[in-house]
């Protein structure tokens, strides 16, 4: 039957496509960022994430990442801890730009625009790699149209993990378009808690003894106009969570918008 035939032949192939490095940085011993050819026909939301890898003896061995970069753009940006015996990371710590990646071809999650309820203020709480999905919805100009604000907050062990945080930031306000959407409506709020800086502690601490809504002029948390993501390790999450479940958000997800969502930072 050549109709059937002809669905078989149209059905998309499921398996990774092959992506192109582009470029490759190193922030630290510990954490890169790299761009990848982004594949026609590739879709996404802002902050979803994605299965990508490396062929290792013959075999594709893939992890979840977030993608970094917004929707609009051309290429694809990942930002990845290197864990020195990890199987996929040792590996993949070291692709240089012409190299090739594995990409799956389905990006989900809940740290998406369309998982929350309508707000005001936007609180997007990471810590270490956690960053990465927020780098994605901070360049998202739909991000812009939907909240006043948008406080995005970056605690790490050391300074020098700030970087590829702080060079988003501070690239996007040079970006022409972008930076004029974000203007006095973007927050960046960082902190270190192993190392002297200018601010030292824990999120955690600085949402519950004020420091954070002092430093912005903003109001505590409430449900009525405040929305969350958190991205970070389980215990942060944990944490993070709990406060915000005491200011009275609650938790959703794509099939039930609510005030606040959550995903694990990606690790090895
Ligand atoms: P700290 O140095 O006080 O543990 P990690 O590398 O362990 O994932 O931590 C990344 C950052 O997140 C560190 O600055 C760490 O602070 C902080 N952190 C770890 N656990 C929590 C938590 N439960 N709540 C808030 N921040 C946390």
């Amino acid at each position: 039957n050549v109709t059937i035939d002809r669905k078989i032949l149209s059905r998309p192939a499921s398996g990774p496509t092959e992506e192109t490095v582009l470029a490759v940085t190193h922030y630290t011993d510990f954490l890169f960022s790299f761009r990848l050819s982004r594949p026609a026909g590739f879709r996404f939301r802002s902050g979803e994430f994605v299965m990508l890898g490396l062929e290792v003896d013959g075999k594709p061995l893939m992890r979840a990442y977030s993608i970094a970069s917004p929707n609009w753009d051309e290429e694809l940006e990942f930002f990845s801890i290197k864990v020195p015996d990890g199987p996929l990371t040792s590996r993949l710590q070291g692709v240089k730009p012409g190299d090739k990646v594995l990409l799956g071809r389905k990006p989900v999650g809940t740290l998406v625009l369309d998982a929350l309820k309508p707000g005001k203020n936007l609180y997007l709480f990471s810590t270490g790699t956690g960053f990465a999905p927020f780098a994605s919805v901070i360049r998202d100009p739909e991000t812009y149209d939907k909240f006043e604000r948008v406080i995005v907050t970056h605690t790490c062990r050391e300074a020098a993990e700030l970087d590829y945080s702080k060079w988003t930031v501070g690239k996007m306000m040079e970006h022409e378009f972008l930076g004029e959407l974000a203007d006095g409506k973007l927050y960046y709020f960082e902190s270190v808690t192993r190392e002297p800086y200018f601010r030292n502690g824990r999120i955690t601490t600085f949402i519950e003894n004020g420091t954070l809504f002092e430093t912005l002029g903003l109001p505590p948390l409430d449900a009525e106009g405040d929305r969350a993501m958190i991205c970070g390790s389980t215990a942060m999450i944990r944490d993070v969570r709990a406060l915000l479940v005491t200011a009275g958000l609650t938790e959703g997800s794509n099939a039930m918008p609510a005030e606040f969502v959550v995903e694990k930072a990606f690790v090895g």
